[in-house]
C-alpha cells in the first residue's frame, strides 16, 4: 500500500514536472516580490519587451553583420576542428566601438540548426536587443536575419554569444569580444589587445590560438590586455615579468588600482578582466593554468621562448582591492527589496528527468524564483551556496555592487559585476538599482548548469514578453 501510494507519488511527481511543447517565462516560477509590494504582473497597462528597443531611426556609428555557420578552423598547424563560427573565424570578430555609438549588429544564420541569437554579454542594453531565445525574441533559424540596435553607453571590456542552445553553442565557438573605448581616447602608441581563453575540443585557446604566440612590443609602450574567459569553468591567468595593475572588472573601471605582482587572476566564467602595465625591457608571459598555452609579449626578437612558469604569491583578490569611493547605494541603504538566491540541490524531476538537480530556495527549474521589482527599485541579493560547487552568477541588463563577501564587507574600490563567481559554501550580497525595465535571466555561466535548472528572472512589473520558451516554438535559451 505504502510501496503503491510512493508509486503514485513519484508518478505525479514526475508527470507534473514535464514541461509543455511551449510556456511563457511569465507562467512560471515562484513569483518573490521581495518584501516590496505585490502586484501582479502585466495585468494592467503593460508593456511588452519587444517595445523595450534600442533607436529604430538613425544612422548606425557602427554597423556589422555576424553570420553564424560551420566552418574548419585551424587553432595550430595541423590541429583542425569543426567549429561554429561567426563569419568563419573563432573567436567570432572583434567588435570595437566608441562609447555613445549607435550600434547596428545583423545576425544571419546560415546553417546552425538549432538557430541562434545574440547576447551582449555586460552590455546593458534595452531589453528586446538582449538576445534570449523565448525571452526577448525568437531564435534565428537558418536562412533568417535579425537586427540588434543600441546605444554603447558603458565602456569597457565585454563579449557576444549565442542564447540559444547556450551550453552548446558557446562551447562549438558561437562568440566574440565586444570593446567599447571612451569616446575621446589620447593618441598615444599603446597596445591594446583582447585575450579570449576557450576551451575546444583541440586544447586550449588564447584567441584564435592554441600554444605558444608571440607579439613584439617596444619597451615603454602603455599594454592594455583585456582577459576574457569565454568558458563554462574558471580560468587561472598567470601574468608574469612584470607589476600590473588590474584596471577594470566586467567593463567597470576600479578605483585606484595599485601595481601588483605574481598574483593569479582566477576569471570565473564569463568574467572578464583588464590588466595594464608599461612594457619593460624584458619578456612578459601570459600563461593560463594547466595549459601549455601563452601569449608571450617579447621586447626584442632574440628573446628566448618563454618556459610556463607560474605566479606564486597567491590569488588576487578584488575584494579589498584600490581605493574606496563614494557609490550610490551600500551595505547602510534602505532597500526596496531584498532577495535570497540559495542554490542547493534536491532530488526530483526537470522535465520528466529524475536527477540530483541544482535548486534554488528549494525549488527546482521552471519553479526557480521569478524575483519581481519595480523601476527605480534598490535592490538587494543575498547569494548564497549550499553546494561544494562553483557558480558564476550573471545577471542581464544590469551590473551589481559587490556589497559583502563571507559576511566581511568589501573595502578597496568599489566593485561591480555583470557574473559573480561564487565559489563552493561562500555568501554574497550584491545591490543594484532597476532602471532597465524587461523581464532578465539570471543565471549560472556554467552553462551546463543553466541548462541543468539553473536558471531563473528578473522581471519588472508590467512588463510582459510574447514568446515562448519550449519545443514547439524552438527556443531553448540555455
Ligand atoms: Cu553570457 Cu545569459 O549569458
Ligand atoms: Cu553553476
Amino acid at each position: 500500500m505504502l510501496l503503491l501510494a510512493l508509486a503514485g507519488w513519484v508518478g505525479k511527481a514526475w508527470w507534473d514536472s514535464r514541461l509543455p511543447s511551449s510556456y511563457s517565462a511569465m507562467q512560471f516560477g515562484s513569483t518573490d516580490f521581495g518584501g516590496g509590494p505585490a502586484h501582479d504582473h502585466g495585468d494592467h497597462g503593460g508593456v511588452s519587451v519587444d517595445q523595450l528597443t534600442g533607436p529604430r531611426a538613425g544612422k548606425p556609428d557602427y554597423r556589422i553583420t555576424l553570420v553564424a555557420r560551420k566552418a574548419e578552423v585551424e587553432l595550430a598547424p595541423g590541429r583542425t576542428i569543426e567549429a561554429w563560427t561567426f563569419n568563419g573565424q573563432v573567436p567570432g570578430p572583434e567588435i570595437r566601438v566608441h562609447q555613445g555609438d549607435l550600434v547596428e549588429a545583423t545576425l544571419v544564420n546560415e546553417d546552425i540548426d538549432d538557430g541562434v541569437t545574440i547576447h551582449w554579454h555586460g552590455v546593458d542594453v534595452p531589453n528586446a536587443e538582449d538576445g534570449v531565445a523565448g525571452v526577448t525574441q525568437d531564435a534565428v533559424m537558418p536562412g533568417e536575419r535579425y537586427t540588434y540596435r543600441f546605444r554603447a553607453e558603458q565602456r569597457g571590456t565585454f563579449w557576444y554569444h549565442s542564447h540559444q542552445v547556450s551550453s552548446r553553442q558557446v562551447r562549438r565557438g558561437l562568440y566574440g569580444a565586444f570593446v567599447i573605448e571612451p569616446r575621446h581616447q589620447p593618441r598615444r602608441r599603446a597596445l591594446d589587445l583582447t585575450v579570449i581563453a576557450h576551451d575546444f575540443s583541440g586544447g586550449t585557446a588564447l584567441g584564435s590560438h592554441v600554444g605558444q604566440q608571440r607579439r613584439l612590443v617596444a619597451p615603454g609602450t602603455p599594454v592594455r590586455l583585456r582577459l576574457v574567459n569565454s568558458n563554462s569553468f574558471g580560468e587561472r591567468f598567470h601574468l608574469v615579468g612584470t607589476p600590473f595593475r588590474v584596471a577594470a572588472i566586467d567593463g567597470t573601471d576600479l578605483n585606484g588600482p595599485t601595481p601588483i605582482e605574481y598574483k593569479t587572476l582566477l576569471l570565473g566564467a564569463g568574467a572578464r578582466y583588464d590588466v595594464t602595465f608599461v612594457m619593460p625591457q624584458y619578456s612578459v608571459g601570459l600563461f593560463l593554468e594547466g595549459t601549455t598555452t601563452a601569449l608571450q609579449l617579447i621586447s626584442d626578437p632574440d628573446d628566448p621562448q618563454l618556459h610556463v612558469e607560474e605566479a606564486e604569491g597567491g590569488e588576487f583578490d578584488p575584494s579589498g582591492y584600490g581605493r574606496p569611493k563614494a557609490t550610490p547605494f551600500g551595505a547602510t541603504t534602505h532597500f526596496d527589496r531584498s532577495f535570497l538566491l540559495k542554490i542547493g540541490k534536491k532530488v526530483g524531476f526537470i522535465n520528466g528527468r529524475p536527477r540530483y538537480h541544482w535548486a534554488v530556495n528549494g525549488k527546482l527549474f521552471p519553479e526557480t524564483p521569478m524575483y519581481m521589482v519595480s523601476r527605480g527599485d534598490l535592490v538587494k541579493f543575498k547569494i548564497v551556496n549550499d553546494t561544494g560547487s562553483v557558480h558564476p552568477m550573471h545577471l542581464h541588463g544590469h551590473h551589481v555592487l559587490v556589497l559583502s563577501r563571507n559576511g566581511k564587507p568589501t573595502t578597496g574600490s568599489p566593485w561591480w559585476v555583470d557574473t559573480l563567481n561564487v565559489l563552493g559554501d561562500e555568501e554574497y550580497e550584491v545591490a543594484f538599482r532597476a532602471d532597465n525595465p524587461g523581464i532578465w535571466m539570471d543565471h549560472c555561466h556554467n552553462l551546463q548548469h543553466a541548462s541543468d535548472g539553473l536558471t531563473m528572472h528578473v522581471a519588472y512589473e508590467g512588463v510582459t514578453t510574447p514568446f515562448r520558451l519550449g519545443a514547439g516554438p524552438d527556443n531553448h535559451p540555455e
